[in-house]
């Protein structure tokens, strides 16, 4: 079973390409689901079907859709939960509707959809599930979770431990409210979930994330930072998508300044993003929506290769952490020591690698927020790969 997730800055063209991958997944007679998010119903107008529901819709033979109604997901699986929360702040004064705002943790709705997978995950209902995921790694952090609130089978043995998840984050505002049972239930059920979707995420063999670009600053640095994080948390990245490239022969002064300055963001995108597979992706003189166009889009950009491959399998960036050290290690290979500099710049790290043609290649990787704190304490090389040391 694969699971393939784009995500990117917004309009980079995640919908499209998810439901291009998709197609071309079904058409190589893997059984296929495409999941969004999106609360702007986005399947639908990339297929130009008449609608996409939150129960899996059949598209073509193999290919099935179905749009994450986040709402639902959460009065369905975590209502009570929520609700006891919301009564907490309710009970302090707070306006109820406003309560609910405040209950509702970030990236609440991604997590939604990320559990709607491992769901179709654990009945293996299809052999391929491309996912359109917002930029946003918010949803990431609850992956953690089940760590964090240490083994469930034991809390569910001992009765005390059980205050220790989602709802022991508002505990404090609480000296009075009792937990109701049903509330620790869902609770527990919810942490044991998490747990299963974290070893699904994390396994290199089953999750390949994919990143959206298009040839633009804005969008690099964004997919950078997400490259960073995902890294930290143990997902495979194997590919990026620079989508949006015009052509280079257009005869026009207007757009010859926009080829000449995408032509720059390319090759900044292939060494930021470098040992991953890159992908190239024009700008299309229409739209790119409807189920022959993604096909047509879909046979360019992977031509012969099967999309549900892993393109890519190892870490671009490690964080090893050592007592009160962080090593970060980068793969550069055809590095030596004479031919790289490293400088750190607030919460970024900038690499400068000499090559064999005489030009510096620039890496510039963003940190993780645990290095605020660090001073940068000492840089290596070895069998090709630098190490940062950072120390408190
Ligand atoms: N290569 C392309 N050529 C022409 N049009 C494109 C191309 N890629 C995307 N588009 C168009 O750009 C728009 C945005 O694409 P899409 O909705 O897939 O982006 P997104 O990353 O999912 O956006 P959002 O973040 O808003 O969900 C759509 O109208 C789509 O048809
Ligand atoms: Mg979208």
């Amino acid at each position: 079973m694969r699971l393939i997730i784009y995500t990117g800055k917004g309009g980079t063209g995640k919908t499209v390409n998810s439901c291009s991958t998709a197609i071309k997944l079904a058409d190589l007679n893997y059984k296929t689901l495409v999941i969004s998010a999106d609360p702007a119903h986005t399947l639908k107008d990339a297929f130009m079907v008449p609608v996409v529901g939150n129960k899996p819709i059949k598209i073509l033979d193999n290919l099935y859709a179905l749009q994450v109604d986040p709402v639902l997901e959460l009065a369905e699986n975590y209502g009570s939960v929520l609700s006891y929360v919301a009564s907490i702040f309710s009970k302090r004064g707070l306006d109820e509707t406003l309560s609910y705002e405040i209950a509702m943790l970030p990236g609440m709705t991604q997590l939604f959809s990320l559990l709607k997978i491992e769901e179709f995950m654990r009945h293996e209902s299809f052999d391929c599930i491309v996912m359109d995921m917002p930029a946003s790694g918010e949803a990431l952090r609850y992956l953690y979770f089940p760590k964090l609130v240490g083994n469930i089978g034991e809390k569910f043995s001992g009765f005390t431990g059980v205050f220790s998840g989602f709802v022991k984050m508002f505990q404090p505002f609480s000296s009075f409210a009792p937990i109701p049972t049903d509330v620790i239930q869902i609770e527990m059920n919810l942490l044991k979930r998490l747990e299963i979707l974290s070893k699904i995420l994390t396994d290199t063999k089953i999750t390949s994330l994919r990143l959206l670009i298009n040839p633009d600053s804005f969008s690099i640095e964004n997919a950078k930072r997400a490259l960073m994080s995902t890294n930290l948390y143990g997902m495979n990245v194997d590919a990026v998508i620079i989508n949006k490239i015009f052509p280079r022969q257009v005869p026009d002064s207007y757009f010859t300044k926009w080829t000449e300055y995408q032509s720059t963001k390319i090759e900044e995108a292939k060494t930021s993003f470098y040992p991953l597979y890159i992908i190239e992706e024009r700008f299309y003189e229409k739209e790119l929506k409807g189920i022959e166009m993604l096909r047509e889009n879909a046979e360019t950009i992977f031509a012969n290769k099967d999309p549900s491959r892993v393109f890519y399998s190892d870490k671009v960036f490690e964080f090893v952490k050592d007592g009160p050290t962080l090593i970060l290690k980068i793969k550069a290979p055809f590095t030596n020591k004479d031919n790289f500099d490293v400088n750190r710049y607030g919460d970024y790290l900038v690499i400068k690698i000499l090559d064999t043609t005489g030009n510096n290649i620039v890496n510039v990787i963003p940190l993780p927020i645990a290095t605020i704190t660090m001073k940068l304490y000492e840089v290596k090389i070895r069998e090709g790969i630098i190490e940062v040391t950072f120390r408190e």
